[in-house]
């Protein structure tokens, strides 16, 4: 290859045109290109793709450049494509891996029918800030989860790995890393972090996705203690190629290669070029600073080739395992045939359902059939709403709204519908019904890319609108539909019961009234703590300790205006039955060098409704040499319980399991006393004490 053909398959283009771009493509000037609608596409939709059109993008590129190299195709697949289903937040809160691999599994087998061989998911930012919007794209503030879920969405897109299947896709674990601390969940915003936090908590998921076979990284927008992540050499290249092994492209994000003028460490787009590809960014995406520089850098020896080779030998291998080689093109008649197919749908449905979190219920759920039903709020009989950030090829002619999910579910009953424009109206009909259902929330546009908020409050004039349904309502089911955890205080005792729902896709109605109804059990579970107010953030279980712990039950506490707890903890969400704990049991009292410990609790549904009960296993290091969190979640167990049913709940503990890693980065485990907790959330649960030992016990 030519100096320019390899850094042609550097450089990534957005939106190219067969026609307009006719001369790039002989060129061979573009090896990759995104299709999108503009820098923060997240919330918003475009003409989408077509097999025919990549078609005629991928002949120009065969046909028309001197070495034939096919080209690989990506867009921002990340919750679904034409089949949207929850947005990862929701689908985190089902707690299921393999619920979220399925998806991925058709989102691929969808988006692949339209040519794309490559999305940029699953984002693996830990998010613990909500008024950061691009929580709505993150499985939560956990970092288990994030490991555990991120790796199955890869599984998911990438089949496996069989990636030269048709209906595979290249994954993208993004952004590398830190992205979930901007500063005052300010998007883009600097982050400062130390290297022990850094690396159990954020680079964890990461670790987990390259463990996983992740084909390609994205290296994030923002600064990392004053080093753009563009440019970070310790981390692109020694920690993300050297340590983890990485060897699949590393992809900048939107511009930000360009955006190392802004951030200061260059003048212009030629030391931005060589910044990036030092520190390990193989392809340019969108700014054409490769495209512009790379040849002459080398040529004037600033950049080595070598580190140009490397990149488009990284970009080359990725297209032949892809099997572009072999045949680059897709049959225009798959798309028809696999968008939204009633398996789809139906995977939509127990995906939304599973993104149902049940927070408090009087009693009032699961409804029973009403003779006059009350359906009522902006996300009543909202459809492309329901979609979520991030749908680019979502519509809302697909979507089944709540209000249609109801009176096709109580087609014997009056069911009444209105959007809430007109308060008093509601009023009326909230009082002439047995049951009212109102739907609120958040609109899309407040949070993914870009969309940060001061206030987690439900958005303005909601709960003015919720308390006065509550004085006339018989009763009130308050649905909150949103794209973050939002802060409810003021809805604490509004209603009868409160209902959370993070955006659902769209069999989002379907999937509502199946929990509404009891057809199926709630089951899902905070994804992230929610705080009472918004000056508590960043509130997330898996703090560390301070010196001066607080007495849970004392008067003192370190806010003067509020308590120190959430409002709802993370994991929390009820069933329509309670469930009780006993135990910890443990099959060893020590835990030895290559040992294992079984941990068990017996679970007992003691109601008459069947429940799914997500068991989570936390575990405290009492002695390490760092202070370690108070709680560290490192199992969960769904386990579906008759009426009157208990089983026992087995979990097996080794020094994996229990290990971290410290400032000097050893992974390590210390002798001494674990705190082992099972639990329905993080605050609660029966625990008891591990020792962990230094020598296995010898027989005695
Ligand atoms: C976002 C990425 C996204 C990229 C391409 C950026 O603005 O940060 O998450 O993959 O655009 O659309």
């Amino acid at each position: 290859m030519t100096p320019e053909e390899k850094v042609g398959q550097l450089h990534q283009v957005a939106n190219p045109d067969p026609h307009r771009d006719a001369a790039a493509l002989a060129a061979a000037e573009f090896g990759t290109c995104i299709v999108a609608s503009g820098e923060h596409a997240g919330n918003v939709r475009d003409a989408g793709t077509q097999a025919a059109a990549v078609n005629a993008l991928q002949r120009a590129a065969v046909e028309t450049s001197r070495l034939g190299v096919p080209l690989l195709v990506a867009r921002d697949v990340i919750h679904g494509h034409r089949t949207v289903f929850p947005i990862p937040l929701g689908q985190a809160a089902g707690f299921d891996a393999q619920i979220v691999r399925d998806c991925a599994r058709v989102a691929a087998r969808e988006a692949t029918a339209d040519g794309i061989r490559w999305t940029f998911a699953p984002m693996l930012d830990v998010a613990q800030d909500p008024r950061w919007g691009r929580v709505a794209e993150s499985w939560g503030e956990d970092a288990w989860l994030a490991s555990h879920l991120g790796s199955a969405a890869v599984a998911g897109f990438q089949d496996g790995g069989r990636l030269a299947g048709p209906e595979a896709m290249a994954a993208c674990a993004k952004h590398y890393v830190g992205y979930g601390l901007a500063q005052g969940g300010r998007d883009y915003a600097e982050v400062d972090v130390g290297p022990v936090t850094l690396h159990n908590r954020h680079l964890r998921p990461f670790r987990a996705a390259v463990d996983a076979g992740v084909a390609t990284v994205m290296s994030a927008f923002h600064t990392l203690d004053g080093t753009p992540m563009t440019a970070h050499v310790p981390l692109l290249r020694d920690h993300l190629r050297g340590e983890l092994g990485f060897t699949g492209p590393v992809v900048s994000d939107w511009d930000a290669v360009g955006e190392l003028r802004q951030h200061g460490l260059a003048t212009g787009t030629r030391d931005a070029a060589a910044l990036a590809l030092r520190a390990g960014v193989d392809i340019d995406m969108v700014t054409g600073a490769y495209h512009e520089h790379l040849t002459g850098l080398v040529r004037s020896g600033t950049v080595p080739a070598a580190l140009v080779d490397e990149a488009a030998y990284r970009v080359l291998l990725l297209k032949l395992r892809l099997g572009l080689f072999e045949d680059p093109y897709t049959d225009p008649g798959r798309a028809a045939a696999v968008h939204l197919t009633p398996d789809h749908r139906a995977l939509a449905r127990r995906a939304a359902a599973g993104a149902v979190v049940l927070l408090r219920n009087d009693g009032v759920l699961p409804l029973t059939e009403p003779r006059r039903l009350h359906v009522t709020g902006a996300l009543a009989t909202a459809s492309a709403e329901l979609l979520g950030t991030w749908t680019l090829d979502g519509r809302a002619e697909d979507v089944v709204t709540i209000a249609d999910a109801f009176r096709e579910r109580y087609a014997g009953a009056v069911v009444t519908v209105d959007d809430g424009r007109f308060p008093d109206e509601s009023l009326v009909r909230a009082r002439e019904a047995d049951v009212v259902v109102a739907c609120v929330g958040e609109h899309p546009v407040r949070s993914g890319e870009a969309n940060s908020v001061t206030s987690l409050e439900p958005p303005p004039g909601q709960v003015e609108q919720l308390t006065a349904l509550a004085r006339v309502s018989r009763r009130l089911v308050v649905v909150v539909l949103t794209g973050r955890p939002l802060a409810l205080e003021r809805l604490a005792d509004v209603g009868e019961a409160l209902v959370l729902v993070f955006h659902p896709g769209v069999e989002g109605g379907h999937g509502v009234v199946d929990v509404l109804t009891g057809d199926v059990p709630p089951s899902g579970r905070l994804p992230a703590s929610l705080p009472w107010t918004t000056g508590q953030v960043p509130l997330h279980h898996d703090q560390r300790p301070t010196g001066r712990p607080l007495d849970p039950d004392g008067t003192v506490g370190r806010y003067r205006d509020h308590r120190d707890t959430p409002q709802y903890p993370f994991g929390h969400g009820l069933g329509y039955s309670p469930v009780s704990y006993e135990g910890v049991l443990l099959s060893a009292a020590e835990l030895g060098p290559g040992e294992t410990v079984r941990a068990s609790a017996r679970v007992t549904n003691t109601g008459s409704r069947p429940v799914l009960e997500t068991v989570q296993l936390y575990v405290r290091a009492h002695l390490a040499a760092i202070s370690r969190p108070v709680g560290e979640l490192v199992g969960v167990r769904r386990v579906p319980l008759a009426p009157g049913e208990s089983a026992e709940v087995v979990f097996e503990l080794d020094r994996r399991t229990l290990s971290y890693r410290d400032a000097a980065g050893r992974e390590r485990c210390e002798a001494g006393p674990f705190t082992v907790r099972i639990a329905p959330h993080a605050g609660g649960g029966v625990t008891t004490r591990l020792r962990v030992t230094d020598e296995a016990p010898g027989p005695t």
